[in-house]
């Protein structure tokens, strides 16, 4: 089968295509020939050599698909050859044949596409798992989302719409200011020309409840200033650096919570507990148009090293897609 590759870490050019062997599945496992693949930051520093595929999982990039059951195993009970399906993966997305197991696999929510479904599992994932299951977040609360346009924002604002929280969220331009304002987003801030801190605290005086951070480095400092008492701050990535000077003591007085987690590493129990949410709360909302996976560009697998260039220069709004 047709398969990404890279033999060293680096730029987006590492990546080649090649021929490999068609995964052998368990009796647990669904065989998908894969029709779209969502591409995620996760993927890029894997590239470059920082996140490599923990033990037993595949070493081809890729954490999310969509396409057509081509084979099932002997315990697989909810799933057939034919079916249209969509799923979290443990590697091997950027391939024609992708193993996934049945607990985080997927029949495709009523009005989404097979390109729509491939974007959906990583980011909804992670996102129902911090905010929702780690953070316990309630109804009307005041949230911070980072990096409101990349897959993780827009999946992050969704979900937070549903609670009816008061949302605020930075962005790098003022294209992206305007789509998450498009989004229902009340408050977005475009960080190269407004310093987030200083304007959250001037419309805001009772402070945040929880924010959701992936950048890290000098936002932590601000983030803990911004929290109201008891508030919760999560990172799930440190784009700017995870190693800060910090004085601890509003952790100690406002009774934070600094918390965060990788999804990738969970186990697969883990997994299926999250996907039982999404389906229960989430899936509705896909099928009646009120959240959306938004796809920012769709490339050919011959064109992986595009894909990768256009996640990794920043510009984009929701997700890259590979189609196979
Ligand atoms: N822990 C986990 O389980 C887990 C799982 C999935 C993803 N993640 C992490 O979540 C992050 C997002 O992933 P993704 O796949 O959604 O990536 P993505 O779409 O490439 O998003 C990255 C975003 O970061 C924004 N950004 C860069 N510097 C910023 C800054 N100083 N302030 C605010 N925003 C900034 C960029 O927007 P601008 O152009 O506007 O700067 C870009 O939209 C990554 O760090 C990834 O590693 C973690």
């Amino acid at each position: 089968m047709k398969s990404v590759h890279f033999d060293r870490p680096g730029l987006p050019e590492v990546l080649f295509i090649k021929n490999s062997k068609i995964p052998i599945i368990k009796d647990t496992e669904i065989l998908i020939n894969v029709k779209f693949a969502g591409v995620n930051r996760p993927d890029i520093i894997q590239r470059e050599g920082n996140y490599p595929a923990p033990n037993g999982h595949s070493p081809i990039l890729g954490l999310e698909v969509s396409g057509i059951v081509s084979k099932v195993g002997a315990k697989v009970k909810d799933f057939k050859k034919g079916d249209e399906v969509a799923a979290l993966v443990n590697g091997g997305g950027y391939a024609e044949y992708c193993a996934a197991d049945q607990l985080t696999t997927f029949k495709l929510p009523k009005n989404i596409s097979l390109k729509e479904a491939a974007g959906i599992p990583e980011c909804f994932f992670t996102v129902w798992s911090n905010l929702i299951m780690n953070g316990k977040l309630k109804k009307n609360k005041k949230v911070l989302v980072h990096g409101g346009t990349s897959g993780i924002g827009i999946a992050a604002i969704q979900i937070l719409k549903t609670f009816n929280a008061e949302i605020f969220t930075t962005v790098g331009s003022n294209k992206k200011k305007q789509f998450c304002k498009n989004l229902g987003v009340q408050h977005v801030f475009n960080y190269k020309e407004q310093d987030f801190f200083e304007e959250i605290k001037k419309i805001n005086k009772s402070n945040l409840d929880m924010i959701l951070d992936f950048v890290g480095g000098e936002y932590v400092k601000k983030n803990i200033n911004l929290l109201a008492t008891e508030g919760k701050l999560i990172n799930i990535g440190f784009q700017n650096g995870s190693i800060v000077d910090l004085n601890l003591i509003k952790v100690m007085l406002k009774r934070l919570i600094i918390t965060g987690s990788t999804l990738r590493i969970r186990n697969i129990k883990f997994k299926a507990k999250i996907l039982k949410s999404l389906k229960k709360f989430i899936f509705p909302h896909f099928e009646n148009g009120t959240i959306k996976c938004y796809i920012d560009s769709v490339h050919k697998i011959e064109n992986v090293v595009s894909a990768h260039q256009r996640l990794q220069e920043g510009t984009h709004i929701g997700k890259v897609i590979l189609e196979l």
